[in-house]
């Protein structure tokens, strides 16, 4: 697999990224909200109980700050022999960053450890104008998306 740009890394997150900007790539995305550090060091410490389940990525430039993330979350089923599921979430890359494949490498990183931890499949959702990102990445269009908000 080819190599990050000079300089950029790529590691699990850490306790310390709210320091580091992570949030502020989440907002690229979407709506974050105003999360104090204490909030989100209390969600950081529930997922890293859980970490066997949540696999989140920072990608960080030369001094550290992040500058994109994704997250893989693995589902345990019955079916399938007890199979377990790859969900891809939060995939997002900071707007001066972008083109640099830092959001491929990204969803390289996950796609293997959602393998080594033995998910049978990996799955996401995405709009139309993201599609042709995710082909490149190797995924393909099946089924519909279905969402209820409350
Ligand atoms: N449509 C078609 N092709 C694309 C797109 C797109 N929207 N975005 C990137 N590509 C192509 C690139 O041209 C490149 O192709 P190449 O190998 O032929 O040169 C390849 O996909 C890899 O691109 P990267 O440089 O790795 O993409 P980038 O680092 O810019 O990250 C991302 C892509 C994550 C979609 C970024 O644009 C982003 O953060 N967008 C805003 C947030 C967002 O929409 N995230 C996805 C939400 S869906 C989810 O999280 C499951």
């Amino acid at each position: 697999k080819s190599a990050l740009p000079e300089k950029y890394t790529m590691r699990p997150l850490q306790r310390s990224d709210y320091a580091a900007g992570v949030l502020d790539v989440l907002k690229v995305l979407t709506t974050v909200g105003d999360i104090t550090e204490e909030a989100w060091t209390e969600r950081y410490d529930w997922m890293a109980k859980r970490g066997d389940e949540y696999f989140v990525l920072v990608v960080c430039d030369g001094s550290g700050k992040c500058v994109g993330t994704g997250c893989v979350f693995v589902e345990r089923k019955f079916i399938h022999n007890l199979g377990l599921v790859g969900h891809i979430e939060d995939i997002v890359v900071n707007k001066d960053q972008q083109g640099k494949k830092l959001g491929l490498r990204i969803i390289e990183a996950l796609d293997y450890i959602a393998e080594k931890v033995g998910c049978y499949k990996t799955i996401l959702d995405c709009s139309e104008t993201n599609e042709g990102f995710y082909v490149k990445c190797g995924y393909k269009r099946v089924g519909l998306e279905m969402a209820h908000y409350y």
